[in-house]
């Protein structure tokens, strides 16, 4: 960890940048796609889907070759299986989602107005499954990983469509999930944008720091280290414990908050989910 924090110190860039006052999300979204495109000129806007591989060539042809046969096929078929097999009382998810729950991941999460409270997508799953008195499933892995993968898939090529409306409460926890994204924390006192935005294509250890612009569109993940799926919270989890900060509760109101920021930060941009990643 040592040798980590000297390697950001020596690359110096920390403070280069100051997150700014509260500006209308439209116009945040507009700099913080700027910023990544003057980074990393040579990679097309609709590139920046691929993560870490979308700046680094060297990595990128052995990813390519790992997505020919896909290690999260098996999690499709347990996914697309479970979405489909009806609930003890006949009915399935389908009947809780727009147009059948096929296509629509790129709309999560979203701001319900009877509520006054962002839903993500696996938030809703489960909200299906109360609805039909079914127990809820756990969300970092499992079940609840492969359906939202499944989900994802019959979304993929719909373009990041995440709304941010003019309603104070929506406003909220947008701004709640824009200071958790910049807050710095843990042992190591840094922030997701310190390894995210201002290091991103730097790198810490042995990893390549991917842009945070395009992270959420392969969400969830196939991942060599879990082997196995997990969604963007399990990811949370696992990028607050190297600062050594504990880990919140997925699907808590941080983390909701927080995917509502950076997923609407990835605004315009292709759903690709399910990823690999290493
Ligand atoms: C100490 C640096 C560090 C911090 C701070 C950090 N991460 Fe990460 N994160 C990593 C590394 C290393 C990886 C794996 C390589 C990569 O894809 O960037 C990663 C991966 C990710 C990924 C997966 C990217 C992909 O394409 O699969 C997401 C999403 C992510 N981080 C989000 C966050 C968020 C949100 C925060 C703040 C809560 C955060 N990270 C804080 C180092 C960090």
């Amino acid at each position: 960890m040592k040798r980590l924090l000297t390697t950001i110190l020596v690359i110096g860039l920390f403070g280069a940048f100051t997150a700014p006052a509260m500006a209308a999300p439209e116009d945040e979204l507009k700099k913080f796609r700027s910023y990544f495109e003057k980074r990393f000129p040579k990679t097309p806007f609709n590139d920046f889907i691929n993560g870490v591989y979308s700046i680094d060539p060297a990595s990128r042809a052995q990813w390519e070759e790992i997505e020919e046969f896909p290690p999260y096929e098996l999690n499709l078929d347990k996914g697309k299986k479970l979405f489909n097999t009806p609930f003890a009382n006949g009915k399935t998810y389908a009947s809780c989602f727009e147009n059948g729950g096929e296509g629509i991941a790129n709309r999560y999460p979203f701001f319900d107005k009877d509520s006054g409270k962002v839903v993500t997508l696996e938030a809703a799953i489960n909200t299906c499954r109360s609805a039909n008195g079914e127990k809820p499933l756990k969300y970092k892995k499992g079940a609840m990983a492969d359906i939202s993968a499944y989900m994802h898939y019959t979304t993929r090529g719909k373009l990041t469509n995440v709304e941010v409306p003019n309603d104070p409460r929506a406003m909220a926890i947008y701004k709640e999930g824009k200071s958790q994204f910049y807050a710095k924390r843990g042992q190591m006192n840094m922030s997701c944008a310190d390894c995210h935005v201002y290091n991103a294509g730097n790198k810490i250890r042995a990893d390549l720091l991917s842009p945070a612009l395009g992270h959420t569109t392969h969400f969830p993940v196939y991942r060599s280290k879990w082997g196995g799926m997990g969604t963007l919270h399990r990811r949370y989890g696992g990028c607050n414990k190297q600062v050594r900060a504990k880990p919140l509760k997925a699907q808590g109101p941080e983390y909701t908050a927080l995917e509502y920021f950076h997923t609407y930060m990835s605004n315009g941009l292709e759903i690709n989910g399910p990823g690999a990643r290493k």
